[in-house]
């Protein structure tokens, strides 16, 4: 199976940490000899969803896109790793089914919506605050969180580093990575 593509989905608010945790992930699994495509919504959005704004319908066609291209990756047996707010259920759901069930990682950023306010590090909820910018999620638009992911993390009681060394201990656990003892054992047999 450590050969299979699975899919990392990361799903939260703006600001709850995804894309960090996703690079960081991205860079443990090439240190373990797998390349990783990290698909970003904020990056996909200038250019394969170029156009696109924040309307359900738009948002949808993003995440479908996005989960589009996950399932072809992992059809080839690679990794992607995605993190878009993707704040509907449905659509996610819908993604998991695209990408395959078993090879579908969901993992929820799950960092208050007080929190990323707080950090702000782009400025959007400011706007949002002022009315510049509408439907932001969190703050007049909802945001539906997985009921049963596979991995639900926190952001404000451990470092990104740390939790992405979590995530990769899960993926070993799920026999998606050989743990660093088979790997030796693999590479002796080879
Ligand atoms: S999704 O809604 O289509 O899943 P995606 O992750 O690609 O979201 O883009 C979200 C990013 O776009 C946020 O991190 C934020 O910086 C920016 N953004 C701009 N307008 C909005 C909005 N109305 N709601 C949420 N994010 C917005």
């Amino acid at each position: 199976r450590h050969q299979r593509g699975f899919c990392v989905w990361f799903t939260g608010f703006s600001g709850a940490g995804k894309s960090t945790i996703a690079e960081i992930l991205a860079v443990l699994l090439m240190e373990r000899g797998r390349e990783a495509t990290l698909l970003d919504g904020d990056v996909v959005r200038t250019h394969l969803s170029k156009g696109l704004g924040f309307s359900k319908d738009h948002r949808d066609t993003n995440i479908l896109r996005i989960g589009f291209v996950a399932s072809e990756i992992v059809r080839h047996h690679g990794v992607a790793v995605c993190a878009a707010v993707s704040l509907y259920r449905a659509t996610r759901d819908a993604v998991r089914r695209v990408v395959g069930e078993d090879r579908f990682i969901e993992v929820f950023v799950d960092t208050p919506i007080q929190v990323c306010e707080q950090r702000d590090t782009k400025g959007m909820y400011a706007k949002a605050r002022r009315g510049e910018v509408k439907g932001f999620t969190g703050i007049d638009d909802p945001y539906e969180p997985p009921l049963d992911p596979e991995l639900r993390l926190t952001t404000t009681d451990c470092l990104p580093d740390d939790t992405a060394v979590r995530l990769v201990r899960y993926l070993i656990e799920r026999g998606f990575l050989l743990d660093e003892c088979d790997e030796r054992n693999y590479q002796a047999d080879w």
